[in-house]
């Protein structure tokens, strides 16, 4: 798709609850995401704003004129590895309007996550993404992520993902098994 340049003064990134959306917001959300994400199965956010599972937290940024120009979504997951369980923060639907990519929008939502994910005392930020976009974020690739499938019809066995991983806190991410709940996101 053609980008026009289009700057926007101190654009801010704002934190949006999933259960603040109205019709209005969830419109712009879709319109967001259908124009960003175009494989065939991203047909799906014609009609809701989530892959495959909803997820409570967002943050965005907003132009001039009102409309939604960026997206990172939030899962709430917990992984389980070695007997033990980690808070996760999952990082879904990033995206940029084309007219305002290559301005670091992801880079600074990317940090008002983190900050808050911090707060709220989650363990690690993970995202099944290019390295090349989240590098510079703190992300690291592991390849020891085990998922359930998702299916049309519920769960239907397990994979191993290459999964990309930043840590909140002092603490590593397990070098054995790890286990998601649930599908990739
Ligand atoms: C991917 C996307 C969100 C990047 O938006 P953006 O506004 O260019 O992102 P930023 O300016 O914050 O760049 C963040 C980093 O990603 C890198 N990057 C962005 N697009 C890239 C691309 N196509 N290939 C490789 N690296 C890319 C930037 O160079 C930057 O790296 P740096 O911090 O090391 O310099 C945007 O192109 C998009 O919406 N694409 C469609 C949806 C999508 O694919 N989402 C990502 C799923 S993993």
């Amino acid at each position: 798709m053609e980008s026009n340049r289009i700057e926007l003064e101190n654009p801010q990134v704002e934190y949006l609850a999933d259960s603040s959306v109205d019709e209005a917001v969830d419109a712009q959300i879709r319109k967001l995401l259908t124009t960003c994400f175009t494989k065939p199965e991203d047909v799906v956010f014609r009609d809701r704003r989530y892959f495959i599972e909803p997820y409570p937290h967002r943050w965005v940024i907003w132009d001039m004129q009102g409309s939604l120009v960026a997206h990172i979504g939030v899962h709430e997951k917990t992984v389980e590895a070695d007997a033990r369980h980690f808070r996760i923060g999952g990082i879904c639907e990033v995206c940029v309007h084309p007219d305002f990519r290559g301005r670091g929008f992801v880079r600074k939502m990317l940090v008002c996550v983190h900050d808050w994910l911090v707060r709220n005392e989650f363990d690690f930020a993970i995202l099944f993404g290019d390295p090349r976009i989240y590098g510079s974020s703190g992300y690291v690739q592991k390849d020891n992520l085990i998922h359930d499938d998702a299916t049309a019809t519920g769960k239907s066995g397990t994979s191993q993902s290459p999964v990309m991983v930043r840590p909140l806190t002092e603490t590593s991410w397990p070098g054995g098994p790890v286990y998601l709940p649930g599908p990739k996101f």
